[in-house]
């Protein structure tokens, strides 16, 4: 296959993946390796590039590693604690001080090839504690920070040894915030690697095609097809690779799903020619009957994934999958985080993890088409396959489904703490023009990376977007024991809200499903969609004013990552459809668009 790689070296760094990803953007394959990798793994890269680290280089923190990569007749860049090892390893020095944080500007020194095409003033981001304080021998400073007016200069934030091609820099390339951080990155993977950017896509497919066909032989295939873009992406290269005739195909209805959901799915497989073996089984009485009584968040969760244990194992068995491989479209991301690396702190546990997989893993018995891509290449990689865009860019959905966003209670009203929190949360909203009335209710969220469990405030009145936006930052900042903000839709401020008892039914599920059809459409008619990277809706059963049963939200937001999230407006015209559409559902109480950031609410409720 020979394509130019770049390897880069986890250290750690919350930034590893981001710099992998900004070099394959290059057409240039980056792989991830760990400090400690044998050196056999390095030989065949033509560069490698060493991330940042919690650790502190200056006190010899995380020091050991392979440090025969220096060795090595290949260009090296570090980042951060990468950069100060390497100022380290040739005879420079590190010191635990001269921390700096957020946005700097770089002066550009002399005519590094790293910063080729760009000015001699650099808007770059930082986040360290230690410094470099000198150089070694060959070495040079080619770019120093100004601590900001008056300040005192930063020195050696870029340095170069070009005769030895080691370069690094304090700052980091690879996030958004060092504004030509890009080019910076393709300076030396494109200019100072002298990678020739051949890791296209079309390219990527007929080989991946190859390998598929050379690791399955005359033997057949059986992919779990959720209808995720994943595993669409991979059962259709599997399809493309061994034919419909030995690809088995089981799609799980689990009652959580969107409205019309699993015939969509099964729509598609058959569009793409997959149906010769598109096995489907309607398991939603089994999921409703497992979850009938169940109200915390956690417990629905676990019931969840455990009844899908049982549906898969008992499903899987009777369509024979011992006789098969295993597909799987698990992308890079989530072999990392199961363990791909060690120093992954985030283990997520995914459904494809029960025993009848795990014992098909020890065998060998896995074909993972998509392992090395990141979810962009797999949208890419689809594209090529011709697979349709708006399948491939549908918003994320979670694996547990409507079962998130459908609230349950044992009607109980929580007002604990009510008696500070009412007169503080109409304090803070008097000072913004709008009122406020914190609801006797519980959701998750998130803050400083600790899950909460604390009240929504329902902000009411005609006040414009950024308003409202400010009311609920200044309430998370002022008023402890609230963990959202919603604004009130219906015509007028509700004036009592009473929770109600409810559980998970079909019927409750039913009208989730109808109001999230509504949303959904709406978003498609005002062209909104593709901009929006998410919009959960979800139903928590509380009376308004006497009247209805489910009261509904509707949170729009932006995302890059889902790490963190900002709630996104919607136009006034459909929130007048929605408004109208919603409200007109049987048993709806109110109807409200949720203006909280993530931190410090989630982006599901539950
Ligand atoms: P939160 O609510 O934690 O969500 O801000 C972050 C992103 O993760 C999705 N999500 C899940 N995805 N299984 C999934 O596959 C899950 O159990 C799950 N829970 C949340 C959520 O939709 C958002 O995109």
């Amino acid at each position: 296959m020979g394509h130019d790689a770049i390897a880069v070296i986890d250290f750690g760094g919350q930034y590893a993946h981001l710099i992998a990803t900004k070099v394959r953007r290059l057409r240039v394959l980056a792989e991830i390796r760990q400090p400690e990798d044998d050196i056999e793994l390095f030989r065949n890269y033509k560069g490698i590039i060493l991330s940042g680290s919690p650790s502190l280089s200056a006190f010899g923190e995380d020091s050991v590693y392979n440090k025969g990569i220096y060795d090595l007749d290949v260009p090296i860049l570090g980042f951060c604690f990468g950069h100060q090892e390497i100022a380290k390893h040739y005879g420079g020095t590190v010191v635990h001080g001269g921390r700096e944080w957020g946005s700097a500007d770089l002066q550009v020194v002399g005519d590094s090839p790293l910063f080729a095409g760009l000015s001699t003033v650099e808007r770059v981001f930082m986040s360290h504690f230690d410094s470099v304080t000198s150089v070694g021998p060959g070495f040079r400073e080619v770019g120093y920070t100004s601590l900001g007016e008056g300040g005192q200069a930063h020195r050696f934030a870029a340095i170069e040894s070009p005769a030895l091609r080691r370069y690094g820099f304090q700052f980091h390339p690879e996030v958004d915030d060092t504004v030509h951080g890009g080019e910076m990155i393709a300076n030396f993977v494109l200019g100072v690697c002298g990678c020739q950017p051949s890791w296209t896509m079309e390219r990527y497919v007929d080989e991946r095609v190859e390998q598929v066909r050379r690791q399955v032989g005359d033997q057949s295939v059986f992919l779990l097809a959720s209808g995720g873009v994943d595993s669409t992406v991979a059962a259709v290269l599997l399809g493309r690779a061994i034919g419909p005739e030995r690809l088995h195909l089981l799609h799980v209805d689990n009652g959580l799903m969107r409205k019309d959901e699993s015939r969509d799915v099964l729509e598609a497989f058959r569009a793409f020619g997959l149906e010769r073996n598109l096995h489907f089984i309607d398991a939603s009485d089994t999921f409703l009957a497992a979850l009938a009584g169940a109200v915390e968040p956690e417990q629905k969760r676990k019931i969840i994934g455990n009844t899908f244990i049982e549906v898969f194992e008992r499903e899987a068995r009777q369509l024979g999958i011992e006789r098969h491989l295993l597909g799987q479209g698990t992308i890079y991301p989530d072999t990392i985080e199961t363990g791909g690396t060690k120093r992954a702190d985030t283990i997520k546990t995914h459904h494809n993890r029960v025993p009848v997989i795990e014992q098909m893993l020890a065998e060998g018995r896995v074909v993972e088409p998509l392992a090395d891509l990141y979810k962009v290449e797999v949208r890419e990689l689809g594209e090529k396959l011709g697979i349709p865009h708006a399948l491939l860019w549908r918003h994320p959905f979670p694996g547990p489904g409507l079962g998130v966003r459908l609230l349950c209670s044992n009607g109980a009203d929580r007002r604990d703490g009510f008696d500070a929190i009412e007169p503080a949360v109409a304090a803070v909203a008097a000072r913004h023009g709008v009122a406020a009335m914190a609801l006797p209710i519980k959701s998750v969220g998130v803050k400083a990376d600790l899950r909460s469990y604390e009240h929504p405030v329902l902000l009411s009145g005609d006040a414009p977007w950024e308003q409202l936006v400010q009311a609920a930052g200044q309430l998370f900042k002022e008023v402890p024991g609230i963990n959202r903000c919603i604004w009130n839709m219906g015509p007028a401020a509700p004036r009592t809200v009473r929770p109600l008892a409810a559980t998970v039914t079909r019927e409750r599920l039913d009208l989730l499903r109808d109001a999230d059809h509504l949303v959904m459409e709406g978003l498609r008619r005002h062209g909104l969609y593709g901009d929006i990277w998410q919009c959960p809706t979800v139903l928590v059963p509380m009376e308004v004013d006497g009247v209805g049963r489910e009261f509904v939200i509707v949170r729009p937001i932006h995302s890059e990552r889902a790490m963190t999230a900002t709630p996104a407006p919607l136009p006034a015209a459909l929130c007048d459809e929605l408004r109208q559409q919603i409200l007109a559902l049987p048993g709806v109480s109110g109807l409200a668009l949720d203006v909280t950031t993530k931190p410090p609410g989630t982006i599901e409720w539950e």
